[in-house]
């Protein structure tokens, strides 16, 4: 009699906890936008990207970024994915707009890098996968999260509870998050933080609105997230980004406006800071995230500089140097002042 084929259990998923935790320096700071509005130069709003250098006003689903992209602004150099924000800008009392810098995080997050974003890849939790798979985002995959048109706290909190303010004392400080920009001058400026859905449809690359193929069960910060709904049943990374915008040279009181408001303002001519949102298009390279996420490293440990232990999972990822991640840029293409004192917002004039 013929014997039943029992099947393999090699593929059960194994406690894990992979995360990854890096730097990306500043690609590029242009009015493009290939999720939203593909073929748009300039875009509706400027916006400040990090990433690979395959970016630019049309990136179709059909193109693998990660073969496609020849240097990347992050740490991990087979990461050519792009990660983007709106930019913040202070409004002076003679209606006049600057934009404001960014900076580079705390120094180990960074690895000498001068500004840019902090990008995370978790899993169910800040240090665990819960005994399940995490999948890594097929190419052409792309998700927003935020949205220009949201205008109040329940907006936010009600269907993108990971985006978060924090008016930082110091470059460390955590925690004290706000949905809206900080009321009072942060001594050393303002993070501002976006955690995207981690449940996927299984199917779409994308969808109309470039968020109903992703679901939210992330709860805001870094905790937990819920399990995943039979509509979006499977369990990609959970993608966070923190960008510092160094307020500092606008911080005296007697700039902001005399009603006492606070003066910043993003891109979209937004000044509560309720139309925050954030970009994601992936594009690691062949099985890159897919070996990082089932590996056991913990932020730097993934990469394969790592000098402590020798545990197994640990050193999975190339990296590069500060230098190499500064020499990656992608031309202008999109020819108009962003910078110095500007009467209006870039793409905005009927604003103000
Ligand atoms: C824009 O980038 C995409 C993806 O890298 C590429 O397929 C396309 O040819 C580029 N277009 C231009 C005009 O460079
Ligand atoms: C507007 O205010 C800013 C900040 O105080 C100042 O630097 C700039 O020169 C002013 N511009 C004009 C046209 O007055």
């Amino acid at each position: 009699m013929k014997s039943l084929t029992i099947p393999l259990l090699t593929s059960l998923p194994v406690l894990t906890n992979a995360a990854l935790r890096f730097g990306c320096e500043t690609l590029t700071v242009q009015r493009l936008d290939p999720v939203v509005e593909p073929g748009n130069a300039p875009s509706a709003h400027v916006h400040q990207i990090v990433g690979g250098n395959a970016f630019n006003a049309t990136v179709d689903p059909s193109v693998d970024v990660g073969e496609r992209a020849t240097c990347t602004t992050c740490l991990y150099s087979e990461d050519f994915s792009n990660y983007w924000t709106a930019v913040l800008y202070f409004r002076a009392r003679n209606g006049t707009f600057k934009r404001v810098k960014q900076y580079a995080n705390a120094p180990s997050l960074h690895d000498g890098q001068k500004a840019g974003m902090t990008i995370y890849y978790t899993q169910e939790s800040f240090g665990s996968n819960g005994k399940q798979k995490i999948m890594s985002f097929p190419p052409g995959f792309r998700m927003t999260v935020g949205s220009p048109t949201y205008t109040s706290q329940n907006d936010v909190s009600s269907r993108s509870p990971g985006l978060r303010y924090t008016c930082l004392d110091t470059v460390l400080t955590r925690g004290r998050e706000t949905y809206h920009l900080p009321n009072e001058p942060c001594p050393a400026g303002i993070m501002a933080i976006h955690h995207f859905p981690a449940c996927w449809d299984g199917k779409n690359l994308d969808s109309p609105d470039h968020q109903s193929h992703m679901y939210n069960t992330g709860k805001g910060g870094f905790q937990p997230a819920g399990p995943c709904p039979a509509s979006h049943p499977v369990r990609m990374p959970q993608v966070a980004y923190e960008t510092m915008w160094d307020t500092t040279e606008f911080n005296d009181k007697s700039l902001w406006p005399e009603d006492g408001s606070q003066p910043f303002v993003w891109s979209t001519g937004d000044t509560k800071g309720y139309s925050t949102h954030a970009d994601y298009l992936f594009g690691w390279k062949g099985d890159s995230l897919q070996r990082a996420m089932d590996a056991d490293c913990f932020f730097r440990e993934c990469g394969e500089d790592w000098k402590g232990s020798d545990k197994p999972g640990v050193r999975v990822l190339k990296i590069q140097s500060a230098e190499e991640k500064s020499a990656c840029q992608i031309p202008i293409t999109v020819n108009e002042e962003i910078d110095g004192w500007l009467d209006a917002l870039p793409g905005q004039k009927e604003l103000w």
